[in-house]
């Protein structure tokens, strides 16, 4: 029995989550998994209602679950950067979800902004470092407010973040045994003591995998390569803000992001499965977003937990889904956010 945490949020959240749930209790009948889904009221609404982002003893509590299915958080009312450091940041930090797993992958019948390039070109995952990098929120305001302010954020690299990260990326090429390539994007011209670090340990670990292929990229030329020649990626390894941006790219090239899902895994702990599209507010309560995403991100889950084959037959009825729909941007799918769960699950 699986217990999962299933925090739909805001905005789109909860309609593309209800069709994840959808598509994970049919795969649970039919691979005979069972899942105990325990849903949290976490997000812009529950912020507005209470003044607070996670209750106390929340993140205590989200430790006794098997994973954490999420939909969005982000909400038109509040400021922001409260709900997103407050909740989906915290939990990352706090749960300790040091690797963010995003494939980068053009599904058959998908359509990518870029001309002469199809499935065969696009199939990578960036695995973005999670937990440090300028998300740590270390800094502070001097002199606030008058001319002379100086405002300083500042960027954490530590050996232990950046070895776990490199080495489950090497460990992760090897398994995933496509082109067994692994690319260390990062700035280590200029960032010369953090991407140094970086650089050292990407290159000492590389030693131990002599049947992985390494190559480097600066993150300024990765964003041109990714456009320019997709094909040339198989896995790249990343700090946590280049792979943040790096990431919506990549989002676009496999169709939007109403098909690029994400992972935010703690290999010995609890991870945390989402759709990197945000809260879409334009389109809350609609029935026009794209549930296809949270349905790869929810696929994702099952194949954390182990759960191979139904992942692998959620991912195949995804495709199916996918040929028969108009477009993957919201409005245009030719169904309803709900008829394309219905898809899939009835694929299953
Ligand atoms: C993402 C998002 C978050 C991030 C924001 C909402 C804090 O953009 O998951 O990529 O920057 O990591
Ligand atoms: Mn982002």
């Amino acid at each position: 029995m699986y217990k999962i945490a299933v925090i739909p949020g805001d905005g789109t959240g909860p309609e593309v989550v209800r069709e994840g749930l959808k598509v994970l209790k049919r795969a649970g009948e039919k691979f005979k998994i069972a899942f105990q889904f325990t849903e949290l009221d976490y997000g812009g609404e529950r912020y507005l209602r209470t003044g607070e982002t996670l209750p106390a003893g929340a993140v205590e509590a989200l430790r006794g679950f098997q994973a954490i299915y999420l939909g969005a958080v982000g909400h038109p009312d509040v400021k922001p950067g409260i709900l997103e450091t407050g909740i989906l940041l915290r939990l990352r930090f706090e749960l300790d979800q040091y690797i963010n797993l995003r494939p980068v992958k053009l599904y058959p019948n998908v359509e990518t902004p870029l001309a002469g390039k199809g499935p065969q070109d696009i199939d990578f995952v960036v695995i973005r470092e999670n937990t440090e990098d300028l998300y740590v929120g270390v800094g502070g305001f001097f002199k606030k407010g008058t001319p002379d302010e100086v405002a300083m954020q500042e960027m954490v690299a530590t050996r232990k973040g950046v070895e776990r990260c490199v080495r489950f990326a090497f460990e992760f090429t090897r398994k995933r045994n496509r082109r067994r390539k692994l690319t260390l994007c990062a700035k280590t011209n200029v960032l010369t003591y953090a991407h140094d670090l970086w650089w050292r340990v990407f290159n000492e670990a590389a030693a131990e995998y002599p049947d992985i292929q390494t190559d480097y990229a600066h993150v300024d030329a990765t964003t041109m390569w990714m456009v320019k020649n997709p094909e040339w990626f198989d896995v790249i390894v990343t700090p946590n803000m280049f792979g943040d941006i790096i990431t919506d790219l990549g989002a676009m090239i496999q169709g939007g992001m109403g098909v690029a899902a994400g992972g935010n895994i703690n290999p010995q702990g609890v991870s945390m499965f989402e759709p990197i599209g945000g809260s879409a507010p334009k389109y809350t309560g609609k029935g026009l977003i794209n549930p296809i995403a949270a349905i790869l991100a929810a696929q994702m889950m099952l194949e954390q937990l182990g759960e191979s084959e139904a992942a692998n037959a959620v991912e195949r009825s995804v495709v199916a889904a996918i040929a028969r729909m108009k477009s993957m941007a919201a409005g245009r799918m030719g169904y309803s956010t709900s008829e394309v769960g219905d898809l899939v699950a009835a694929g299953l």
